[in-house]
């Protein structure tokens, strides 16, 4: 890279070289002496101007420029410019690009502070949010053990005395309100468990076959007692160094929202693999009602729901997502998804393949 003192110096110093060379040349070749002389140092008087001048230009020109380019670099660097060192006795246009630099530096300054005092207080917004919600939780855990275990003694009626059909019914109603509170409250958990990092993993050598094939086995009953089609792709198959009972828990959030939005007839799910050079990719496919496309983006936030009416038919926290990415992500993959409206949504997410950490602990 050419700076450009040095080109100015190159085309001027030639260009007064060349002026006096002729004025030279003139001088030794011609036969009017006396006019020779005069051309000769009319030449070098002009050839040694064109030299001063380009070292002022170059002064000139340069400084400023270099000056603001310093000065660029540190704002980019401390977001803080240092005063201007340079007078107002130099080339205008530069002078003022200087002042606006100057004025944008400061008003960029300005808001970048306001930027992180604001991020402070969010941040300090949301450690007082999750050490709440990490407190109701853990209020609400302890009474729902007792209420769940007590329910399970009622339905005992040998031991608690007989129910009659009425008061059975009820036990069932409440049976089922306390699992889905159960529920929420493991995922709430869950999900803090993810944000404060406290999400505990014991890795192990998991074949992605095994692992396909239990999960259809785990929820081939269920799908076949809601006439759902539980269908099985292997792919190329391989062995990932992972959590099993965490993609398990993947699979489970995965499959039990393509339950709920398969058609109730011709309801068709499929479990499967998928093989690149470093990840082995599982997907959850269904032929359901599908998710709109600015829907997608937001899908995997928390307490996101496409349906937030009343009268909302699917019930769900919106966390079963953002827990699946949560496990995916510490497990160091990723997840993404596919989808088209009333013809269904494949959720795709990758896992590291065994032989990347394998060789990390054997070299
Ligand atoms: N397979 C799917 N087909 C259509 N919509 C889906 C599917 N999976 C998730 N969704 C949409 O994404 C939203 C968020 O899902 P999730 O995080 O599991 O929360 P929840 O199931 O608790 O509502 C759901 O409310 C649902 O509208
Ligand atoms: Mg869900």
């Amino acid at each position: 890279m050419i700076r450009i003192k040095q080109a100015l110096f190159l085309i001027f110093g030639i260009t007064s070289f060349i002026i006096f060379y002729i004025g030279f040349l003139n001088f030794l070749t011609t036969q009017d002496n006396e006019m020779g002389l005069i051309i000769l140092i009319f030449s070098g008087i002009v050839s040694s101007g064109t030299f001063f001048a380009t070292f002022y230009i170059a002064n000139h020109l340069t400084k400023p420029i270099e000056s603001l380019a310093k000065r660029m670099k540190e704002f980019s660097e401390n977001n803080f410019i240092s005063k201007n060192s340079l007078d107002d006795k130099g080339i205008s246009e530069l002078t003022a690009l200087h002042k606006n630099f100057e004025d944008m530096a400061q008003k960029v300054g300005n808001t970048l502070e306001k930027e992180k005092q604001l991020n402070l207080k969010l941040k300090e917004m949301d450690k007082r949010k999750t050490e709440f919600m990490s407190m109701i939780s853990h209020e609400l855990k302890t009474p729902i053990m007792p209420i769940m275990g007590y329910i399970q003694l009622l339905k005992k009626q040998e031991l608690m005395g007989n129910l009659n059909e009425k008061q059975l019914d009820a036990l069932n109603e409440i049976s089922i309100a306390s699992e889905k509170l159960q529920k929420l409250i493991q995922d709430v958990l869950m999900a803090q468990k993810i944000d404060l990092g406290k999400l505990s993993i014991n890795k192990e050598i998991v074949d992605s076959k095994d692992l396909l094939e239990k999960t259809f086995k785990a929820f081939n009953p269920i799908c076949e007692s809601k006439n759902i089609d539980l269908k099985m792709s292997l792919g190329q198959t391989s062995s990932v160094y992972s959590d099993s009972d965490r993609i398990s828990q993947i699979f489970s959030n995965l499959i039990s929202n393509a339950m709920s939005f398969v058609p109730k007839q011709k309801g068709i799910i499929e479990l499967g693999t998928k093989d690149d050079n470093e990840h082995i990719t599982f997907f959850v496919r269904d032929n359901g009602v599908g998710i709109a496309k600015e829907q997608q983006k937001n899908i995997f936030k928390k307490f996101y729901q496409v349906d937030t009416s009343s009268t909302r038919k699917k019930e769900g926290s919106g966390l079963g997502l953002t827990i699946c990415e949560g496990i995916v992500k510490t497990l160091g993959g990723k997840i993404w998804l596919k989808s088209s409206e009333n013809k269904g949504t494949t959720f795709f997410f990758n896992l590291p393949k065994a032989k990347i950490q394998v060789d990390k602990i054997h070299p």
